[in-house]
């Protein structure tokens, strides 16, 4: 009996041992890769003490925040940018920590990413610069951004994907799906209307929500509802008085609330101003707030959400539930990245990321104008001559927050080099001096750009070059510099800065085989346009640039990019600076235009463009023919086939972008003349036809109807267009919503 007795108690002794094992075990909840996240979420934050709820919610240094120390939570390191991955900063300072292993591929524009309409590529993109950041063991990529292009002198309008909402919502989903599949957050940026750089911080929008819902908010809703993007900046801006960076209108009530955002909001850097608002505004994670640094004790204790949240919370004036709810996001941030069982090595510099480059740039590069077949370049040339600073300058570095160092850029000439070695003789003749420097926040070029003749002496050189070269290439544009493409200042004018436009005059006068290739990530003015044989929009394309222009400009690559946003013939065709408008404005600002930024304006003003919304020519030519409609009739409920045949009738292979706009023949509000509402890219050889098809619902013929707060789409006619560009219609139908 006794022993039974005793091998009972010593049993039950065991168990209670594997039950405490048990308890320990699940002690480790939070810490068990395979737990589902919202479990991990709540079980640490019912571990965190008040204070380390405090620390998790703001930085710990220039890009991180401190995780929680004590219970194994891990740091978040935060990087940007959109077009790469950032040299690594001292701790607590802008300037570069002087790593040696921190160079990194550069990546073209968000523009030129945008002006290939090719959805593919940004994945491909998001992968490739996803897996950098990966590499570098950071767990927050902070972009991209997409911002609309309002105006043309916006000065970090080359970091974001062109004025159209629709055109910007196709392309930042698989971008973020690729930056997300490699363990690392997304964190689009601005939120939102964050369209001057002069005074970012202080200027106070205001627009009707037609304009809010139909421009400046769908590329930021199709990366929160398609892409699950993990996290969202807020931008520098006021938005109807209140900072956007603790907006209740932008955070609470549209992201999180009608768009049902999960993520974390992190502020720009800077971009907190008042603990209040903070707590109960919808900020989660506040980065670089300007603090003296010194008057003792640790500066990151003096951040509006650090001890002024703390102080309130103990002395009885706020509660804890917002709290709670920030630290569950950054928590979820934190297991979705640092703390993801699942997320890969990374890689960086690699040659897949190369080729990202190369092909992103050649899908971008638009083809503006080309008369007589001026390209690509006759092989029989023997004699090239390239004329302009942007030849040679790097222009990866410099611009603000996105600026890189790049393990190598090749520059035009260099690509050109390259390309034409042993096949014909390539010089170089400056043309213009831009700028010579070639730093940023300890980042420089080493380019010794110094030139001492003067421009006369300079356009003389280039103009009796090209007298006996048998293809001129002017590579000029804008460049990293302020009040060039450039956050925190914006252009002071729509023409090209430098004297450029007298150079190219007088090469126009000198040769009939002119190509203005443009390097910038905004439209310029071209009084020269009709005296030059072909122009070019090259973007900033980052590592490749050289190689990429050559292959474009020799013929190997066929281009095929389409313009993301107008370029209009002066700035007063813009609608956002039509009648008088000001720009840059500081404090209160409407946005006068509403809803007709960019071709929406230009049609409904009758203005003609320069280069129309979607314009990019080939070198071979495609026609478009048997427009179907599934029926003529479409209910609210149902869905409108689409279908076209475009051929390729020219003598290459080459790519086409079919775009489709919609137009609301009557309609109770004013809408544009049309949109664009679907696009396809399709690759097709020599005489090959191919049928396209698009589905449309509701949706695509809904506008959003600020009295009622909802979107609408009225009974009545519509038109469905299709073409090569806004301006090049090729195809069109008419179609009753019942
Ligand atoms: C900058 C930019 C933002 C950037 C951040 C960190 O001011 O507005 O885009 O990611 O601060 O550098």
């Amino acid at each position: 009996m006794k022993k039974t007795l005793l091998a009972i108690a010593t049993f039950s002794i065991l168990l209670t041992c594997c039950k405490t094992d048990n308890a320990t075990t699940n002690k480790a909840l939070y810490l068990n890769p395979n737990a589902p996240i919202e479990e991990r979420v709540e079980d640490a934050l019912a571990r965190m003490t008040l204070r380390e709820k405090i620390n998790i919610i703001h930085a710990q240094s220039k890009f991180s925040a401190p995780g929680v120390p004590r219970l194994g939570i891990a740091e978040l390191w935060t990087t940007d940018g959109p077009h790469g991955i950032r040299p690594e900063v001292k701790w607590d300072e802008w300037d570069q920590a002087g790593w040696t292993n921190d160079s990194c591929t550069a990546y073209p524009a968000l523009t030129c990413l945008a002006a290939t309409w090719n959805r593919e590529m940004a994945k491909t993109y998001g992968v490739a610069i996803g897996e950098e950041a990966r590499f570098r063991e950071k767990d927050v990529l902070l972009g991209p951004g997409v911002n609309i292009y309002r105006t043309p002198l916006g000065g970090r309008n080359f970091e974001y994907m062109g004025e159209d909402p629709y055109l910007a919502s196709q392309m930042v989903v698989p971008y973020v799906k690729g930056v997300q599949e490699q363990g690392v957050a997304a964190c689009v940026k601005h939120y939102a209307l964050n369209n001057e750089e002069t005074h970012r911080h202080t200027v106070d929008v205001d627009c009707s929500d037609r304009a809010l819902y139909e421009i400046y908010l769908p590329a930021f809703k199709a990366a929160v509802v398609e892409g699950g993007t993990w996290s969202i900046m807020g931008s520098y801006n006021k938005y109807r008085g209140t900072h956007a960076c603790h907006n209740d209108r932008l955070l609470n009530k549209i992201l999180k609330e009608e768009w049902g955002f999960d993520g974390a909001v992190v502020s720009d850097w800077g971009g907190t101003h008042n603990t209040d608002e903070a707590i109960t505004n919808g900020l989660d994670l506040e980065f670089g707030t300007w603090v003296a640094r010194k008057g003792g004790g640790n500066p990151y204790d003096r951040y509006y959400m650090a001890h002024p949240y703390l102080e309130r919370i103990q002395k009885g004036e706020v509660g804890t539930a917002e709290l709670d709810e920030k630290v569950r996001r950054v928590l979820r941030l934190t297991f979705r990245t640092a703390m993801n069982p699942n997320k890969p090595y990374g890689a960086l510099g690699s040659e897949s990321h190369t080729a990202a480059v190369r092909a992103i740039g050649g899908e971008g590069v638009v083809l503006l104008k080309n008369d007589n077949n001026n390209l690509p370049i006759s092989a029989q040339a023997k004699n090239i001559l390239v004329v302009g600073e942007n030849a040679v300058k790097m222009l990866t570095v410099g611009g603000g927050s996105s600026s890189l160092k790049a393990k190598h850029e090749c520059v035009v000439l260099e690509g050109m080099l390259n390309h034409y070695k042993g096949v014909a003789n390539v010089s170089y003749a400056r043309g213009y001096v831009g700028d010579v420097g070639g730093s940023y926040n300890g980042v420089n070029t080493g380019q010794n750009l110094n030139e001492n003749r003067n421009a006369k002496e300079l356009i003389a050189e280039a103009v009796a070059m090209a007298r006996t070269a048998d293809a001129v290439v002017f590579v000029g544009g804008l460049n990293k510099s302020d009040h060039q493409d450039c956050e925190g200042t914006d252009r002071k004018e729509l023409g090209l800065p430098y004297g450029q436009d007298e150079v190219i005059e007088a090469l126009a006068e000198a040769t009939d085989h002119l190509t203005v290739v443009l390097l910038s990530g905004n439209a310029v003015e071209m009084p020269w346009v009709d005296r030059v044989e072909s122009v070019v929009q090259g973007w900033f394309l980052g590592s490749e640039t050289g190689n990429v222009l050559a292959a474009v400009l020799s013929g190997e690559v066929n281009p095929s990019g389409k313009l993301p946003f107008t370029f209009g013939k002066k700035l007063e065709d813009y609608p956002s600076h039509a009648g008088g408008v000001t720009f840059p404005n500081d404090g209160p600002t409407t946005y006068h235009e509403d809803i007709f930024v960019g071709y929406r304006g230009f049609e409904k003003a009758g203005v003609e463009p320069l280069f129309a919304f979607g314009h990019g020519l080939s070198y071979t030519t495609f026609e478009y023919s048997n427009l179907t409609l599934s029926s003529k009739k479409m209910s609210k409920r149902g869905e409108l086939k689409v279908s076209v045949d475009v051929r390729n009738n020219g003598a290459c292979k080459g790519k086409e972008v079919v775009q489709l706009y919609v137009s609301d023949l009557a309609s109770s509000l004013p809408r544009p003349v049309k949109e664009l509402k679907e696009f396809a890219k399709v690759e097709l050889e020599p005489g090959e036809s191919r049928t396209v098809h698009f589905t449309l619902d509701k949706s695509a013929l809904s506008y959003y109807d600020d009295v009622q707060g909802c979107w609408v789409a009225e009974s009545g006619d519509f038109e469905v267009l299709v073409g090569s560009s806004s301006a090049d219609i090729r195809q069109r139908a008419t179609f009753t919503l019942k």
